[in-house]
């Protein structure tokens, strides 16, 4: 493992015949992230894990100020690999001046995470283009945790026609179904078993729509998901994203949640066919 905070460092370290994966990543790691380095290292030669929390993305200045940052604790849970890059660089390495371009997501960044979060997709896709600019991988490794992020990044990588693979790895879950986040840790234990049925919930729906296609969450359902304690529902929907993105082939029913537990927001999603 070798770390850089200046990819121009880096790019002199990596060998441009190689096929190279990149894993971008905001750090806090957990499983999940392991899970796509894991995957990203047994198909390609090299693996850059970047670890950087992209301001531009943040549409609330205090999340910014409170999302874990864990520099130390992440290498040591990288260190063991081989052949891997990590980039862990200050603000000025990637931005002259810290702003978000303008994507034409066409209606996917309205709606969703979009609806709630004005902005933030334009500035996942600013980082992720700049990431892709320097890097120049040959596959990029995401996590379907974030499915609205995976769908907003292949519309941005087919409009300005990007060589890269995007390549979605499943969601990992803890025991009781709750989708591995770094931001689960700042939940108390009370919280946390609250937190646990959110994905009873979503495969409730799931078996609804199996006997009948239904294309929105029963009423029953939401009421008793907005009941739980310490639960505030953001929403609860059933889309096909590729309804949103012209850029998209079928990718599919789904049902998609956010909601605050306490003080932790909480988004996952569930194929529905
Ligand atoms: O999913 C994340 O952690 C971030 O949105 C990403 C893709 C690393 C961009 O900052």
């Amino acid at each position: 493992m070798r770390v850089f905070s200046s990819h121009k460092e880096l790019l002199k370290s990596v060998d441009s015949n190689k096929q190279v994966g990149l894993v971008p990543t905001m750090g806090s790691l957990h499983k999940g992230h392991l899970s796509l380095v894991e995957r990203a290292l047994s198909e390609n030669e090299k693996v850059i894990v970047t670890i950087y929390v992209n301001p531009t993305q943040f549409n609330d200045i205090s999340d910014l100020k409170k999302y874990p940052r864990n520099l130390e604790s992440d290498l040591d849970k990288l260190r063991d690999y081989k052949n891997i890059f990590i980039y862990s660089p200050t603000d000025e390495d990637l931005y002259e001046e810290v702003v978000s371009k303008n994507y034409d997501l066409e209606n996917l960044d309205k709606i969703l995470e979009g609806k709630y979060r004005p902005g933030h997709f334009n500035g996942v896709a600013t980082i992720v283009e700049k990431l892709f600019d320097i890097f120049n991988p040959n596959n990029a490794y995401f996590g379907e945790k974030d499915f609205q992020q995976l769908s907003v990044i292949k519309t941005m990588v087919k409009k300005l026609s990007i060589s890269v693979n995007i390549i979605s790895c499943e969601t990992i879950r803890e025991a009781d179904g709750l989708a591995m986040s770094s931001r689960n840790k700042h939940m108390t234990s009370e919280e946390r078993l609250i937190a646990g049925k959110i994905n009873k919930f979503m495969i409730k729906v799931k078996e609804i729509y199996k006997n009948k296609k239904i294309d929105k969450v029963p009423i029953s359902i939401i009421d008793e998901l907005d009941s739980l304690k310490n639960c505030k529902l953001e929403y609860f929907e059933i889309e096909n994203l590729s309804k949103h993105s012209s850029s998209l082939t079928d990718e599919g029913d789904r049902i998609f949640i956010a909601c605050w537990i306490g003080k932790t927001r909480i988004i996952d999603n569930l194929a529905l066919r």
